[in-house]
C-alpha cells in the first residue's frame, strides 16, 4: 500500500530563483526502508520537510494514504500524528527541561490520558536507553544522547512513517551501530522509514530502495 506520494512536486524558498526540489514524483510504500542520498544542497532536507508538511509545494501535490494534504490546523495535526520527522540538529527538536518532560510533551499535546502518557514514557525510557538520564536537564546531555532523545520523542507518538535527516551525523562508530540496530527494530515493528544520509555504505546495506537526488531533481530510484 502506498503511504505517501509526491506527484510532480516543486518547491522554491522565498528569495531564491531556482527550486530546491523540482518536479519530484515518488511513492513511499508501507513497510519499506528508503535511503535518500545525494550531495550537499541537493534537496534532501527540503524533501523531508515537505513530507512532514513544514513546507508546502508551489506546484504538484503530496498525498497521504491517497488523500491530498490539507495545510490547515486539522490537516497538519493529522499528518504529523502519522509522519514523524527527526531533525538533523537535535537542538531544534528538544523543547522541555528534562528528558521525561521532553518525552511527555508531544503526548500531552495529543491530549492523551495521564496514565497512558506515563505508560508510554516508561516504555520509551527502556527502548531508547534513556532511563539513567531520565531526570537530567536536556541542556547537559551529550550530542549522542540528544540525538537518541530526539528519535525517542518522535517514536513515542507511534508514527506510521518515520523520516530521519542525517541521523548518523556526529555519531561515533559505536553509536552508529546502535542506531542501525534501533532502526532495524523500529522497521520490524511496522514503521516505514526514510533516511536522508551521506553514508553510502549504510544506505546500500540497509535500504530496500535508494532515492538519489541531484540539484533538486530525482535522478534515480534503485532497489
Ligand atoms: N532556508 C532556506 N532558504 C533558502 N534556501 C535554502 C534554505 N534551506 C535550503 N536552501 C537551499 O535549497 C537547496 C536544497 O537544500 P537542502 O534541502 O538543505 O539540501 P540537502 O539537505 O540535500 O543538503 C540548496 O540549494 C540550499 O541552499
Ligand atoms: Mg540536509
Amino acid at each position: 500500500m502506498s503511504l505517501m506520494e509526491f506527484d510532480r512536486v516543486s518547491f522554491s524558498y522565498p528569495c531564491s530563483h531556482k527550486p530546491a526540489v523540482e518536479d519530484i514524483s515518488l511513492t513511499f510504500q508501507e513497510g519499506k526502508r528508503y535511503a535518500l542520498i545525494g550531495r550537499n544542497g541537493c534537496g534532501k532536507t527540503t524533501l523531508l520537510r515537505l513530507a512532514n508538511g513544514l513546507y508546502r509545494p508551489q506546484t504538484g501535490v503530496i498525498r497521504w494514504c491517497g488523500r491530498q494534504l490539507e495545510y490547515n490546523g486539522t490537516g497538519l495535526r493529522l499528518l504529523r500524528q502519522n509522519v514523524g520527522l527527526v531533525f538533523q540538529n537535535p537542538e531544534q527538536q528538544l523543547v522541555a527541561t528534562t528528558v521525561v518532560e521532553d518525552l511527555s510533551y508531544g503526548l500531552c499535546n495529543l491530549g492523551l490520558p495521564e496514565g497512558e502518557i506515563a505508560r508510554r514514557v516508561e516504555e520509551t525510557l527502556d527502548t531508547f536507553q534513556l532511563r539513567e538520564i531520565a531526570y537530567q536537564p536536556v541542556n547537559y546531555l551529550s550530542l549522542g544522547e540528544k540525538k537518541r532523545l530526539a528519535l525517542a520523542d518522535v517514536m513515542i507518538l507511534k508514527p506510521k512513517l518515520l523520516l530521519l535527516d542525517e541521523p548518523m551525523a556526529y555519531l561515533d562508530y559505536v553509536q552508529r551501530a546502535e542506531l542501525k540496530t534501533q532502526l532495524y527494530k523500529i522497521h520490524q515493528e511496522g514503521t516505514t522509514i526514510v533516511v536522508a544520509t551521506h553514508e553510502l555504505d549504510f544506505a546500500y546495506s540497509w535500504a530496500d530502495e535508494i532515492i538519489m537526488l541531484d540539484k533538486g531533481r530525482l535522478v534515480s530510484v534503485s532497489f
